[in-house]
């Protein structure tokens, strides 16, 4: 090891080209994914409050804001629906024409070179808000496994890509992935949300998917913050059930984890810089209090420098304009 006065990290950081020429990391477009919400109707656009330049969008408006998605050269995108009408069982989440459904055919039909991820949960899709079906104030594994699976096969049968299970239950990705390969889908990729926390940070999410639990909290199927080493157990389960791309989410908080992550499982890493890490970032750029621009790609770099090599993001349309200049 050299020391000062030899060496001088100093000299490779003078200028912008000396910067340029030795940066280790860089965020590009080819990693992100950009997350939509679809809802119920026709020409509607309604804003989502707490995620500024964000809304609920009617199928119609869907294809043409993926459109755009597409031409900012954004490879993939990720659907969550809002139905019109919510029950005990989720039944809206494997209808046949459900929101999600009708929105995969609307955009394979008009922008049909786009990645359509969905996430497959039933959240959005319960009357009473929980990722699973209800037993006793209970949410339920085993029961909730058969409609998981049916849930992603028919949003395959729509046309989806990839499906991305983020309901925490035990034994979902094989689930899903037996379902698949039953009916011949054994090429539809599966990303798992392997480390999903019982976050804070999901608060303006389920103010736009309207997905909030009327009793009770998450925290008996999601993961305790404070756990690393059961993160790396969630991981290595759904590698084994056939998970193709492995999840961390949230994303900022957890940076260890995607650290982790990235070290010891050689499938690709996704972070999820979900919505409250967003509106953290609006507010206080918003207040005058943070240049919002240099926060969001300081945050996108950060995740990608701790291991990620997707990142599911709210900023992605702005990213690929910050990034470019
Ligand atoms: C569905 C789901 C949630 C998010 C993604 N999928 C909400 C939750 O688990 O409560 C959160 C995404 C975000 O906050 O951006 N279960």
């Amino acid at each position: 090891m050299m020391y000062y006065p030899d060496y001088r990290p100093r000299r490779l950081r003078r200028n912008e080209n000396l910067r340029r020429m030795i940066r280790e990391t860089k965020v590009s477009v080819d990693d992100l994914v950009y997350p939509l919400f679809v809802t119920a109707g026709k020409g509607v656009r309604k804003p989502i409050g707490s995620m500024p330049g964000h809304f609920q969008l009617s199928v119609d408006q869907l294809a043409s804001e993926v459109k755009q998605a597409k031409e900012a050269g954004i490879p993939a995108v990720l659907l969550f629906g809002i139905p019109d009408k919510k029950d005990e069982v989720a039944s809206g989440a494997f209808a046949k024409d459900g929101i999600v459904q009708q929105a995969i055919r609307r955009i394979k039909d008009r922008v049909p070179d786009i990645l359509v991820i969905t996430d497959v949960c039933l959240c959005e899709y319960t009357s009473h808000g929980h990722c699973g079906m209800i037993e006793k104030g209970y949410v339920e594994n085993d029961t909730t496994l058969e409609v998981l699976a049916e849930t992603a096969l028919s949003h395959v049968r729509a046309g989806a890509d990839m499906v991305a299970p983020s309901a925490m239950m035990d034994g979902q990705v094989a689930a899903i992935r037996e379902a698949l390969d039953e009916k011949g889908y054994e090429k539809i990729p599966i990303m798992a949300y392997s480390a999903k926390y019982a976050s804070c940070f999901y608060g303006p999410f389920r103010e736009a998917a309207e997905s909030a639990p009327q009793f009770g909290d998450r925290k008996s199927y999601q993961m305790d913050p404070p756990n690393a080493t059961e993160a790396i157990r969630e991981m290595t389960l759904d590698v084994e059930e056939g998970a193709d791309i492995i999840m961390v989410k949230p994303a900022l908080p957890y940076l260890d984890i995607i650290a982790r992550a990235s070290q010891e499982f050689d499938v690709p890493i996704a972070a999820y810089n979900v919505s409250g890490e967003f509106a953290m970032i609006k507010a206080a750029a918003r207040l005058g209090w943070l240049d919002g621009e240099r926060a969001m790609v300081e945050t996108l770099t950060a995740i990608k420098r701790a291991g990620a090599d997707i990142i599911i993001t709210y900023f992605a349309m702005e990213a690929v304009l910050a990034l470019q200049s």
